[in-house]
């Protein structure tokens, strides 16, 4: 049996932005439909917004903004830890991600429940990472 997982981190920071092979998903894109994501420089302050009532209503109760853990991983630091593509796909396609996606079954053996789908949009869940980034000081 191989072990395709690493777990060293390729920081050597390439950009590989060819689509030849990019479907199927990787380690750090997870799986799911969000493939590449642009991000925005300075943030989208109204997607900031947006994000933040999409955390008060659905997210609150189980993911605090400091690097505290509730019922899942505080959010500090998230948008370091995760590509936003990894973001988009894990709280819009729970289930598949938490079957299938190294990190995110590592993270389910530290809190030891599964997060269920809070059935976001796109759109929210693009909001979420804005947000995120917004808690983890981006600009
Ligand atoms: C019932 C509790 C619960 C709710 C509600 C919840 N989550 Fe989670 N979340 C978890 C748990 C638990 C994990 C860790 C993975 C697992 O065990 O399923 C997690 C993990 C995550 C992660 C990965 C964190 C990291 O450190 O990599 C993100 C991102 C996330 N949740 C986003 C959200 C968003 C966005 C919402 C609201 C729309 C939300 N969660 C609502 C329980 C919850």
């Amino acid at each position: 049996m191989h072990n395709f997982s690493s777990t060293t981190d390729n920081s050597a920071t390439k950009t590989d932005t060819s689509t030849s092979s990019a479907s199927k998903g990787s380690e750090k894109t997870g799986v799911g439909k969000f493939q590449h994501v642009d991000l925005t420089h300075p943030l989208d302050q109204k997607m900031v917004t947006a994000g933040k009532a999409v955390y008060d209503l659905k997210c609150a109760s189980c993911h605090k903004l400091t690097d505290e853990k509730l019922v899942g991983p505080g959010w500090k630091g998230v948008t370091d830890r995760r590509t936003p593509e990894w973001i988009m796909n894990f709280v819009t396609n729970t289930e598949e991600m938490l079957e299938k996606n190294q990190e995110a079954k590592n993270l389910y053996e530290i809190c030891l429940v599964k997060m269920p789908n809070q059935n976001l949009s796109d759109d929210d869940a693009r909001a979420i990472v804005e947000f995120q980034r917004n808690n983890d000081g981006k600009k």
